[in-house]
């Protein structure tokens, strides 16, 4: 990791697809705040996206759908502030760019000079095609976002795996290519066949990232939370834990609770 942190200084939008062409794996984190942000980065981390799960793990939304373009830049300006190296990524929430590309481009502006991020990302495909040429039209970088996408969680009905049929899997070659020839610099590929999202990004030349796609794709993101343990109550098959985060604090807050009860904190040493 510290010969990958030397290598690339500071990652952009052209060294995710220099990574691609030399077939390293990028790494990818979600991030809403500056303190988790800094650790992110500092842990040699690819690229960091400011989710719309932000929804869901920092308010405690049943979906993403609730969180607003105000309450995205607020995120995303505090995760700037954390990050030296890492390639940002900002959702644009839902309602912010599906009804017209004008409307589209004001939000992703928005994004950009509010909060100094250094991308944008939009779920959907040929749907959305209006709304993703103008906002690269005016310079600024976008990720897209297949599969499983969870702002259209209404018209799912499930967050089953998506692409299972041949003819939504046919749909979503389509959309990704579709993406590719618009500009997109790197593409999410959500909860389908590992299969699949392998032969997708075997026939891109922009990175393809998953999560729960399977290995053979160019990069892998997980939300934060999830990966330290700090969630218990979501438990896909693709979720890796690499800490138990949740315990481990919830037992250091029952420990200062009751060191603070019986008069055992502050000690003679914790006091002026
Ligand atoms: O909002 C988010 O965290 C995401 C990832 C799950 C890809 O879009």
């Amino acid at each position: 990791m510290s010969i990958h942190k030397e290598v690339y200084k500071r990652i952009t939008v052209k060294t995710l697809t220099d990574m691609k062409s030399k077939n390293e794996k990028i790494s990818m984190l979600t991030a809403y705040d500056y303190t988790m942000a800094k650790i992110v980065d500092t842990s040699g981390i690819d690229v960091i996206l400011v989710g719309d799960s932000a929804s869901n793990v920092m308010a405690g939304h049943e979906t993403t759908l609730p969180i607003t373009l105000d309450q995205m830049i607020y995120h995303a300006s505090s995760v700037i502030r954390g990050v030296n190296r890492s390639l940002v990524v900002v959702d644009l929430p839902f309602g912010t760019y599906q009804s017209d590309s004008k409307e589209a481009l004001r939000s992703a502006i928005r994004i950009m000079k509010e909060s100094g991020a250094h991308s944008v990302k939009l779920e959907g495909g040929k749907e959305i095609k209006d709304s993703i040429k103008r906002i690269i039209k005016a310079g600024i970088p976008v990720m897209g976002h297949l599969g499983l996408t969870p702002q259209s969680i209404y018209k799912f009905g499930t967050y089953t795996v998506r692409a299972k049929e041949e003819e939504e899997a046919k749909q979503l070659v389509e959309d990704a290519k579709m993406l590719e020839k618009l500009g997109c610099f790197a593409l999410v590929l959500e909860k389908i066949p590992a299969k699949l999202a392998a032969i997708i990004s075997k026939s891109l030349t922009i990175p393809v990232i998953g999560i729960g796609a399977g290995g053979d794709v160019d990069g892998q993101v997980l939300v934060l939370h999830d990966m330290l343990g700090m969630t218990k109550e979501f438990n896909p098959r693709f979720l890796r834990r690499y800490l138990n985060l949740y315990d481990q604090m919830s037992s250091a807050i029952s420990k200062y609770s009751s060191d603070v009860k019986s008069k055992d904190f502050p000690n003679s040493s914790e006091q002026y």
